[in-house]
């Protein structure tokens, strides 16, 4: 059976990620590394090709499965010199600027039958995976809200990520993660309408913060909040912040950093049954906002997930061998283009943009 060669474009940060996931990968061999910048390539793994040009790697015929990881308005064209040589893609997300660049690439993989997909792997975080088996076990009855939100300290981005004209900008870095998260939590969940708040807090150039609203058809309202200069105490990872609440009539879950940590909180008698008095708080009289009867709130703990990065290349590896689907469809990425062309729009105007 022919095996998974591939051909890694770009040796930075994540060109480094790959490498030390796939040196010794079953079913993959990681043939080599081009890079724009031959500095980059000075610290590749010994034994691995470094290719002079990015021509040179999508034309070895040792390479059959090109994947692209350099700056995000590189991928469009090296995706298409890649499908143009007959060679399957992965490329890193963003997976384009543009719904229209997107389409491009994907004419271009179709008219060469080359197979496409997305490094999308942040689907399986053990966070959002815990998040999601929360969801799926409908434990919490009917779910009204769903946040998800990440806040660091230093508002300042690296290198190329601070420069539109490199696609920059948190929206391109964690916002297609975030929203491609919460999509796919909700497979069939169509959204009715976006609303967002797309800042410059400290960057002059790019966004640094973003909160958007998606009211889906479902009757779940999800808000997916992102700051980079988000000034807190209550760091998790020791330098960010990162949570998920899940709100639902039956109880509701916190799922707080990529560990995770949490908690299932639940009551034991529905609200519509619960004789519930007055109380006297600091604040006045109160029902709603006074402590529940004795025994009333039930904590569990969080399912368990089995959930890592490297189950993205052992999906990759069957899928490519045609025994399952790829874990990301390309049309899933199209769908969070467009959604962030209407939060783009909703951040322009100020309003609320219908979708689906
Ligand atoms: N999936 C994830 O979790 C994740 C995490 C980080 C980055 N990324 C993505 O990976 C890509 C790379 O990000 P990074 O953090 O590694 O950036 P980086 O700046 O650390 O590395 C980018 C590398 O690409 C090279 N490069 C730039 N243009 C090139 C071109 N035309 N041809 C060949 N090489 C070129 C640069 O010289 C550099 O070595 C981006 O698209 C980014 O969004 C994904």
């Amino acid at each position: 059976m022919e095996d998974i060669r591939i051909g890694v474009i770009g040796h930075g940060f994540m060109g480094h990620e790959h490498e030390k996931m796939l040196l010794d990968f079953p079913g993959i061999t990681l043939v080599g590394f081009s890079d724009i910048d031959p500095t980059q390539l000075e610290d590749v793994a010994p034994g691995l090709k470094r290719y002079k040009s990015n021509e040179e790697l999508i034309n070895d015929p040792d390479v059959n499965v090109v994947m692209v990881v350099c700056n995000n308005t590189a991928h469009h064209d090296l995706v298409i010199q890649a499908a143009q040589a007959g060679k399957d893609v992965i490329c890193e997300k963003p997976v384009a600027m543009s719904v229209q660049e997107l389409d491009e690439m994907v004419e271009a993989c179709e008219k060469a039958g080359v197979k496409f997909t997305v490094h999308h792997q942040r689907r399986l975080d053990p966070d959002f995976r815990t998040a999601k088996a929360v969801y799926d076990s409908g434990t919490l009855g009917d779910i009204y809200t769903i946040k998800s939100s990440i806040y660091g300290f230093n508002g300042n981005m690296h290198d190329w990520h601070v420069y539109i004209k490199e696609g920059g900008g948190m929206l391109y870095d964690w916002g297609v993660h975030l929203l491609d998260q919460v999509l796919w939590m909700m497979p069939g969940a169509k959204i009715k309408s976006v609303f967002a708040d797309i800042r410059n807090v400290i960057n002059f150039e790019v966004d640094d913060y973003f909160k958007v609203l998606m009211r889906f058809d479902n009757n779940i309202t999800a808000e997916v909040e992102l700051g980079t200069y988000y000034l807190t105490d209550k760091m998790h990872d020791k330098w960010f912040e990162r949570h998920w609440f899940l709100g639902g009539n039956k109880g509701s879950a916190y799922v707080d950093g990529f560990g995770p940590e949490g908690k299932i909180v639940r009551t034991s008698q529905l609200l519509q049954n619960a004789g519930h008095g007055r109380t006297m708080t600091s604040a006045g009289p109160t029902r709603s906002f006074g402590p529940p009867p004795e025994g009333r709130i039930i904590t569990e703990p969080l399912p368990e997930v089995n959930t890592t990065h490297r189950q993205y290349f052992e999906n990759y590896v069957r899928a490519w061998h045609g025994e399952e689907d790829f874990l990301v469809k390309i049309p899933e990425t199209r769908r969070v283009l467009r959604l962030m062309d209407a939060v783009r729009e909703s951040g322009r105007t100020g309003k609320s943009i219908d979708f689906e």
